[in-house]
C-alpha cells in the first residue's frame, strides 16, 4: 500500500483525480496532507482544518470488479471502518448522520467526500475523502463541529488513526466483495443518527416537515415515517436533516 505525504496541496482528492488520469495507481494509494489550500466539502462546499492538527487524506480505491448495483455501498463502507476505527479509539456516541457525516456525542467530527471514477458507464474507482478532526480543539462559526482531542481530552497520534482507518476499509471492502450487502447495511443503520426519534427535516423547496428515520434502501435513500404511517422515501439532494 502506497501511501504519500505532501506538505500542502488545493485538495487530496483533487491531487489523486488528476493523478489518476495520468497513471496506473496502485489500490488502496493515499494521499495525506499537513494542510490544503482548497479543502472541499460535500455539495460543493469549502473543507476547511487547522493545518497538521487534523487528517485531511483521500484513498484510491479500484472498484472495477465490483459492479456495483448502489454507489451508495461505497459510503456504507467508508463510514463502518471509520465508525469502527473510532471505537477502537474509544471515542464515545458514535453515530453517522445520513448520507455519511460521522458523529460523536451529536457533533461532527468527520466529513466524507467520495468521487467515482465512470468508465463506460461503470465506476472504475473511487476517490475517498475522509476529513477527521482530530486535535484541533476551536472550530469558528461551527457550532456542531468537534474533534477527538475535545470529546475524550487526549491528544492522537495521526499515523496511527490513518493505518488503523485502512486497515478497516480494507475489511469492509473485502465483505462487499464477497457480496455481504445485508450485513453492512444492517451495521450502518445501527448507527444511524436520530433513527426512531422524531426528527425535522427540509425537503428541496424549503418546506420543513417531522417524521422518523427508519433506515435506509438498498440505494442508499433515507427511509422517513411520516404522518398517517406513510413511510417514504428520499434520495440524496431532497431531503436535509435539521438538528
Ligand atoms: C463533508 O463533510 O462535506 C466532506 C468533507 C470531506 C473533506 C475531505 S479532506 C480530504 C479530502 N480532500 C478534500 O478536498 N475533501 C476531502
Amino acid at each position: 500500500m502506497l501511501i504519500v505525504k505532501l506538505n500542502a496541496i488545493d485538495s487530496t482528492n483533487s491531487y489523486l483525480r488528476k493523478l489518476s488520469a495520468k497513471e496506473i495507481i496502485q489500490d488502496y494509494t493515499t494521499v495525506i496532507a499537513k494542510e490544503q489550500t482548497q479543502g472541499r466539502g460535500q455539495m460543493g462546499t469549502v473543507w476547511s482544518s487547522e493545518a497538521s492538527k487534523n487528517l485531511t487524506f483521500s484513498v484510491f480505491k479500484e472498484m472495477s470488479q465490483f459492479h456495483l448495483e448502489h454507489p451508495f455501498y461505497i459510503s456504507i463502507v467508508t463510514s463502518l471502518a471509520l465508525l469502527k476505527t473510532l471505537q477502537f479509539f474509544s471515542i464515545s456516541r458514535l453515530s453517522v448522520k445520513w448520507p455519511n457525516d460521522i458523529l460523536s456525542e451529536d457533533k461532527k467530527i468527520c466529513g466524507i467526500l467520495i468521487e467515482n471514477v465512470i468508465k463506460q458507464n461503470n465506476i472504475n474507482a473511487s476517490i475517498i475523502g475522509i476529513g477527521l478532526n482530530v486535535n484541533q480543539t476551536e472550530f469558528k462559526n461551527l457550532p456542531k463541529a468537534s474533534s477527538l482531542k475535545i470529546i475524550s481530552g487526549k491528544v492522537f497520534d495521526l499515523d496511527e488513526i490513518v493505518h488503523a482507518i485502512l486497515k478497516n476499509l480494507e475489511h469492509y471492502f473485502l465483505l462487499l466483495e464477497k457480496g455481504q450487502c445485508h450485513i453492512l447495511k444492517n451495521e450502518y443503520e445501527k448507527y444511524l443518527f436520530r433513527k426512531n426519534k422524531p426528527s425535522t427535516f427540509k425537503d428541496v423547496e424549503g418546506s420543513i416537515f417531522s417524521g422518523f428515520i427508519k433506515g435506509i434502501s438498498q440505494s442508499g435513500n433515507l427511509q422517513v415515517l411520516l404522518e398517517d404511517d406513510i413511510t417514504k422515501e428520499f434520495d440524496l439532494k431532497t431531503i436535509e436533516l435539521l438538528y
